[in-house]
């Protein structure tokens, strides 16, 4: 460790330049701690979080309830494979299956795990329960999604650069326009349809917001058609939006849930999908699983998490800080040409820069903002997203808007 201490941003970088896969364009700076909503780096300066780790840390960084049950957990018991039984994982489905309301849940480790898990279901509940002819079934995704990065998911990924040259590809996907409820409804008449995967918010796509009504009738077509309505909560969920779960702004209930990054808080990785009886209990013993998923740690982190989520209230903080946020920001898209518009719901935001979607415009006002002492990193083309740990203060929501104005004014193409 000792060397470690020594060792510059620079040296940092360059170590993981030399011994890492590429496979990351990470802004560079380089975090050694984090506390609340601030992260500090190697050197000692101190910056807002921005990203909150792709939405992991809604409940702000090494939060004490959620790292306590972490060590607390890890000096008794950390992992005993689904092999036995352990005194934590059915008190932690007890728990979360009453916190979301469904019967089951099925715990994994990361998202995408945690979709494809949800993809092995909804296939098989369409064979077992359907009738579907067995290798026929077909899931409908949106255009642009985002749900990982496994061989499957990327399959029915339009990023090219997510995509090229990872094939052959699993097929069995039909692809339509986000947003597009008439897409959905000639979709769903096609041939062995199991079910609809979608974010409610289209996160990585860059804070896509649906037309209220969206999932509401998507919701009913799947009914009508005899599919499942699967909601990628993975970004959105946990407070992000302003509400427990994206759906909870229209009331709707998917027939399966995917959640993962914040379920944890960003201390250790947890996924699951959550569903009713009729649909889970279609996986038999042997036919799905994982090592670590379910592991009595990640249980016990998982329930903190959720009830820091709950004891501080943080869905209606994303939504007053939210609107907050938007309401000043769109000050800044009237004072500066190069910002287009401001987006989002809750603390899931983006603005999108107005210059053409290859220029490094967005990069260069982020590392910008990187020197002003706040960290975001743009998302595809030319948007910016700002998700900040939910336990943020008003006084601090001014402070990084203040930010952004000074950083704008001083940015120079
Ligand atoms: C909507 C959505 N689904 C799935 C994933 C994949 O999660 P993970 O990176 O933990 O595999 C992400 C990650 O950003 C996501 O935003």
């Amino acid at each position: 460790m000792e060397t470690i201490d020594k060792l510059s941003s620079q040296d940092l970088i360059q170590l993981e330049d030399a011994h890492g896969a590429h496979n990351y364009h990470p802004l560079p700076v380089v975090l050694e701690k984090g506390e609340g909503v601030h992260v500090w780096d190697v050197e000692g300066k101190k910056y807002y979080d921005f990203l909150s780790a792709y939405s992991a840390v809604n409940q702000g960084h090494c939060h004490p309830k959620i790292v306590g049950a972490m060590t607390e957990q890890a000096q008794t018991l950390t992992l005993t494979s689904r092999a036995f039984y352990n005194n934590v994982l059915g008190v932690f489905e007890k728990f979360v299956t009453s916190f979301f309301d469904f019967d089951k849940v099925l715990p994994m480790n990361t998202g995408a795990e945690a979709v494809e898990t949800a993809i092995k279901i909804c296939r098989k509940w369409a064979y077992e329960k359907k009738g579907i002819p067995e290798n026929e079934a077909k899931i409908i995704v949106c255009e642009n999604n985002f749900h990982g990065r496994t061989t499957t998911i990327i399959s029915f990924s339009n990023d090219e650069n997510a995509r090229k040259n990872f094939g052959p590809y699993t097929p069995g996907f039909i692809k339509i326009p986000y947003n597009d409820v008439e897409a959905l409804e000639v979709a769903l008449k096609e041939p062995n349809v199991a079910g609809f995967l979608v974010e409610p918010i289209q996160g990585e796509a860059g804070v896509f917001v649906p037309d209220e009504g969206y999932l509401t009738k998507a919701k009913a077509l799947c009914e009508e058609n005899g599919a499942l309505f699967i909601a990628d909560e993975v970004q959105t969920g946990i407070a992000r939006t302003g509400k427990l779960l994206a759906v909870d702004h229209e009331n709707v209930k998917p027939d399966m849930l995917i959640l993962g990054k914040a379920i944890s808080g960003g201390a250790y990785p947890v996924s699951a999908v959550l569903a009713n009886d009729e649909i889970m209990m279609v996986i038999k013993p042997g036919q799905h699983g994982s090592t670590f998923g379910g592991n009595p740690v990640g249980a016990k982190v998982a329930m903190a998490a959720l009830n820091v989520i709950k004891d501080e209230e943080l869905a209606n903080k994303a939504e007053s800080l939210g609107q907050l946020f938007r309401t000043e920001v769109q000050k800044l898209v009237d004072k500066y040409d190069l910002l287009k518009l401001v987006r989002g719901k809750g603390l899931l935001n983006a603005v999108v820069i107005n210059d053409t979607e290859d220029s490094s415009t967005a990069w260069d006002i982020c590392m910008k903002l990187r020197d002003n002492g706040m960290l975001a990193k743009p998302t595809h083309g030319n948007i910016i997203r700002f998700a900040p740990p939910l336990v943020m203060t008003e006084e601090q929501l001014l402070d990084c808007v203040a930010i952004i104005d000074k950083t704008m004014a001083e940015f120079k193409k």
